[in-house]
This record gives C-alpha cells, sequence and structure tokens, in this order.
C-alpha cells in the first residue's frame, strides 16, 4: 500500500501532515463506512469530518474496521456555529460518538460573523487543546478580519484555515493571507465538485501532457499552490487516482493557466463567509 506523502506544518515543525487529505460529506451509513474505508485502503491517512455532516461514527468505525493504527490516520473534525459557545464540550461529544482519545485537529467551521461568537469557540478550542482533547486547533472560512482578531485576542494561530479554493474561485488573497500568518491552507470542494472544470482546455491540455486524468491535474495545482486539498470520491479508484496527484508537478505556465480559470463570482453556492450562515 503506498500511502499518502507528507508535508511539515509551519505551525508545528514537528509535525507532519499529509499532502492530500479525504473529504467525508456527504458520505454516511453502511456505504459511507465502506467508503472511508476503501480511502484508508488506497492510503489516505488524513480524513475530513464534521459535526455538520452526521458522519464521525462512520469515520471512526472505517478507521477501526481498517486495523491502521490510531496514531498513523490524522482526524479531523469542526465545530458548528450552533455550538460556538459550548465549543469545548462539543469536542468532548465528537470523542465520546467517535470512541477516541482525542482528536488530531478539530476547526470551527463557519465564522458566522453576525452572531459573532466565534472568538469564544477559538478560546475554548485553546482549552481544549491545553485539556489534551485535540493536537491542533484551526478554522475554516475566515476571512483576514477573523484570523486577525483570534489571534490577537489569545496569542494562538491556527495551524489551518479551510476555505473554498478550485480554479473557478483560486483565492490568491486569502492563500497570501494564510501564508504570511504561516497557516495551512485547506480547500474545500478541491475539484470544484466535477462537472465542466474537466473540460476546460488548460486543465485537458495538461492532462494529455502528463497522461494525467483531469481530477487529478486539478489536485497538483493545488499542491503546487502550496494548498492541501480535501477530494470526496465514493468509489475506489478515483480515490487512487485522486491521492495519486500529491506527486504530479505541473509546469508553472500549466499552474497560470488553470489560476486563469478564476473569476470574481467563482464559488459554487455564494458562501461568502463575511454573510453565509451556517450553523
Ligand atoms: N469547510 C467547509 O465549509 C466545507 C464545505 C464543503 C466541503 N467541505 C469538505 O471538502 C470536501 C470536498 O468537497 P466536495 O465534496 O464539496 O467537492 P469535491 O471534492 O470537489 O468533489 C466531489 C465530487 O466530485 C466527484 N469526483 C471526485 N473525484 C473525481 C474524479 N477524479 N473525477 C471525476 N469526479 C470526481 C465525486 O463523485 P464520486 O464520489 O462519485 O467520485 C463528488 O461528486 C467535502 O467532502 C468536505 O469534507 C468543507
Amino acid at each position: 500500500m503506498s500511502v499518502a506523502p507528507t508535508r511539515t506544518l509551519s505551525t508545528d515543525p514537528g509535525t507532519e501532515v499529509p499532502v492530500i487529505g479525504f473529504g467525508t460529506y456527504p458520505l454516511r451509513g453502511s456505504e459511507g463506512v465502506a467508503a472511508i474505508a476503501s480511502a484508508l485502503e488506497v492510503g489516505y491517512r488524513f480524513v475530513d469530518t464534521a459535526v455538520n455532516y452526521r458522519n464521525e461514527r462512520e469515520v471512526a468505525e472505517a478507521v477501526k474496521a481498517s486495523g491502521i493504527a490510531r496514531e498513523d490516520v490524522w482526524l479531523q473534525t469542526k465545530v458548528p456555529g450552533r455550538d460556538h459557545t459550548g465549543a469545548r464540550r462539543c469536542v468532548e461529544t465528537s470523542l465520546q460518538v467517535m470512541d477516541l482519545d482525542y482528536l488530531d485537529s478539530v476547526v470551527i467551521h463557519w465564522p458566522n460573523p453576525s452572531r459573532d461568537e466565534y472568538l469564544t469557540a477559538w478560546e475554548q478550542l485553546v482549552e481544549a487543546r491545553e485539556a489534551g482533547l485535540v493536537r491542533h486547533i484551526g478554522v475554516s472560512n475566515f476571512t483576514a478580519a477573523h484570523l486577525d482578531r483570534v489571534v490577537e485576542a489569545t496569542g494562538v494561530t491556527p495551524f489551518a484555515n479551510q476555505i473554498e479554493l478550485h480554479p473557478y474561485f483560486p483565492q490568491e488573497q486569502m492563500r497570501a493571507v494564510d501564508a504570511e500568518r504561516g497557516i495551512l491552507t485547506q480547500s474545500w470542494s478541491p475539484i470544484a465538485r466535477g462537472g465542466d472544470l474537466f473540460e476546460k482546455q488548460a486543465v485537458v491540455a495538461a492532462a494529455e501532457a502528463h497522461d494525467l486524468t483531469p481530477g487529478q491535474v486539478v489536485l497538483a495545482w493545488h499542491v503546487a499552490l502550496g494548498a492541501m486539498p480535501l477530494p470526496k470520491s465514493a468509489d475506489a479508484q478515483r480515490q487512487r487516482d485522486n491521492l495519486a496527484a500529491a506527486s504530479v508537478q505541473l509546469g508553472e505556465d500549466e499552474v497560470a493557466a488553470i489560476t486563469a480559470l478564476g473569476r470574481a463570482d467563482g464559488r459554487l453556492f455564494d458562501a461568502d463567509p463575511d454573510h453565509h450562515e451556517e450553523l
């Protein structure tokens, strides 16, 4: 079995994190367990779940079924907006549901700025980390203002910021914001859920040049940008192909041509973190 290659975390140089992780939304039930177990079998060692995906139990079952040692797989969950003021309790519940002693990472799923509770959530995640419930704490869908507020208040920098990132929405500015602060950018919907992206000339040309699938080209583009993509697939062959993109190197021109597919309105469902509410 070939296992996902890793990189070093800037916020914790002693820690290695896989270059590509596995997204699990909306995998649920016995089919979900089978798909997640398959991902582990083909070599993924980072699994992204969330309280709101209602599949933490499935993730835990798949890890147990895989026989992979707990310390060899990175498990990440997310605190939903409704639990910002009870974030520590939320982490404890996730641990119970997953029958785990610790999580590798927990991130705040959305800032929900209109409720103005994300700083409380961050302070509670800092406590949860100090209590040993979680090794690394991070955020998702945070803007520069949200990041700066939590860092200034607590002195603790998120290890990662998981944001919408794909060729239609390349997020130059947010990637720079994360990089300046030493924060790992994780990409959600990294292949823009497939679709017509795979027919774009920049993607097709690179696929032909390197004998890759379009999905592999797009995932290799993330790797070239320094971001960590979290593709979801329920299909073992696509899981394997997607993971293999971790060791593909695109040329600078190819990366630039794919980035040029970006559009100001390129978000998949208009989820601007300053306004989008998700509880
Ligand atoms: N933090 C957040 O707010 C947030 C928001 C959205 C998503 N996420 C996370 O990001 C993960 C990924 O995002 P996503 O699931 O929205 O989108 P995605 O990974 O970009 O796309 C998934 C879709 O693409 C298909 N697919 C996967 N690999 C393929 C390939 N090589 N060729 C053709 N089709 C392929 C999958 O179908 P098959 O299963 O049939 O292969 C699935 O329909 C989620 O699972 C979740 O963990 C986080």
